[in-house]
């Protein structure tokens, strides 16, 4: 069986980490690992190789930025002779990002299987190139790998065959799971000057361009955290496309405190180190959802939806919404709260990778498979 696993963006390598181990350990699979290269500074991509131990990648399309059409139609271009080249069985995507689709069309035009992992979650807001990024992909993927059972009815109510679809778990856990123990010696706790007295912090990342690109958007996010620096201190790595938009609409003042620390974009190990000792974590991201339900660390999403319903169903998840009167009560409430009873969801177990891997060999190498 020939295998393309792609990946592009920060939130990609955290999911791909286990699945290349998995598949460079079974025989009979040969494999070609492709980074777009949409992700490209040390601290957003090659501090997560490292940290995740995943290897060199075989091509690197090197795309940069860009708008939302030059990024995907530049992957499109780029990745198209790559495929056609290795001749793979099928080609892996996962996530949501503009590698997904961009890698996931230029398979399938080509007449190449493509799976999906991760498939299924759905926002259903349109405005969020994330959700575009996700119904495409399922629209033209031969194999549906899925994470929570909303994903499964998503599906068929997108006229998407049983047959197609895998409930295997989470690969974002399988890689929380594998990366625990590693995690706990980091020291960035005592690097940033956590510990002892000043033990309790809320943890805090915001990079969607529905908050961060508008001002008028961002300046109250930053009003909520300058508010809670009062009651806990805040660490906020920041992504680079946040910062610029911080620095561009000179709002940097806020964040000018000796109780909030604005840093640069933390490697996995540090950052699932910070997660997993934070009072509470606010984000807008997808993945720290599912990571903090994992962590049983209660975690406000600045958003007005989610695509990862059983993190606030079973999870310690909040959707909380902009709104900063509502974020801070809901803080609030949380720095007061005993713990949220919460559970694990079902094959969130660190074995989705081994799932994914039979599914394939059953359908592309069935002498191979068990
Ligand atoms: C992308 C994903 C988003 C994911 C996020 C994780 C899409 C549509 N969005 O958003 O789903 O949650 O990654 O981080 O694919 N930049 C750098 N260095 C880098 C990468 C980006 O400075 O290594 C800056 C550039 O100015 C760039 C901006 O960040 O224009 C945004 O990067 P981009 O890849 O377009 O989208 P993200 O916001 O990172």
């Amino acid at each position: 069986m020939r295998v393309i696993t792609v990946a592009g963006a920060r939130p990609n390598f955290v999911k791909i980490a286990s699945l290349v181990r998995r598949m460079r350990n079974v025989n009979g699979i040969e494999h070609l690992l492709v980074h777009t290269g949409q992700h490209y500074d040390e601290s957003m991509s090659k501090q997560f190789f490292e940290d995740l131990c995943i290897p060199r990648p075989d091509v690197n399309l090197n795309v940069g930025s860009g708008t939302q059409a030059e990024q995907t139609a530049e992957i499109l271009k780029r990745f198209e002779p790559v495929a056609l080249k290795y001749q793979p069985d099928v080609v892996v995507v996962v996530g949501d990002v503009n590698s997904t689709i961009a890698c996931g069309l230029a398979a399938k035009k080509i007449g190449q299987d493509v799976a999906h992992v991760e498939a299924g979650l759905r926002s259903f807001d349109r405005t969020m190139p994330e959700e575009i990024n996700r119904v495409l992909t399922d629209a033209i993927a031969d194999l549906h790998f899925v994470t929570e059972k909303s994903a499964i009815r998503n599906l068929q109510h997108e006229g998407i065959a049983k047959e197609k679809i895998h409930f295997v778990g989470n690969v974002m856990i399988d890689t929380l799971t594998a990366q625990r123990e590693r995690a706990e010696k980091s020291c960035i706790r005592t690097r940033l000057g956590l510990d002892g007295t000043a033990a309790h912090y809320a943890l805090v990342t915001l990079h969607r361009p529905s908050n961060v690109d508008d001002p008028m958007t961002l300046e109250p996010l930053l009003r909520v955290l300058k508010c809670l620096s009062e009651h806990l201190r805040i660490v906020f790595p920041m992504h680079p496309r946040t910062r610029k938009s911080v620095e561009q609409a000179q709002l940097a003042g806020y964040l000018n405190s000796s109780r909030i620390q604005a840093i640069e974009p933390l490697g996995y190990l540090d950052f699932l180190n910070l997660m997993g000792h934070a009072n509470l974590v606010l984000t807008d991201s997808g993945g720290i959802q599912e990571e903090t339900t994992v962590l049983g660390i209660p975690c406000l999403t600045v958003r007005e939806n989610t695509e990862r319903p059983v993190t606030v169903e079973q999870g310690t998840n909040q959707v909380v919404g902009t709104d900063p009167d509502r974020i801070m009560a809901a803080a609030q409430r949380l720095v007061t709260a005993k713990e949220k009873h919460h559970k694990v969801p079902k094959l969130w177990d660190g074995h989705a990778a081994d799932r994914i891997v039979d599914v394939l060999l059953r359908k592309y190498a069935p002498d191979r498979a068990k």
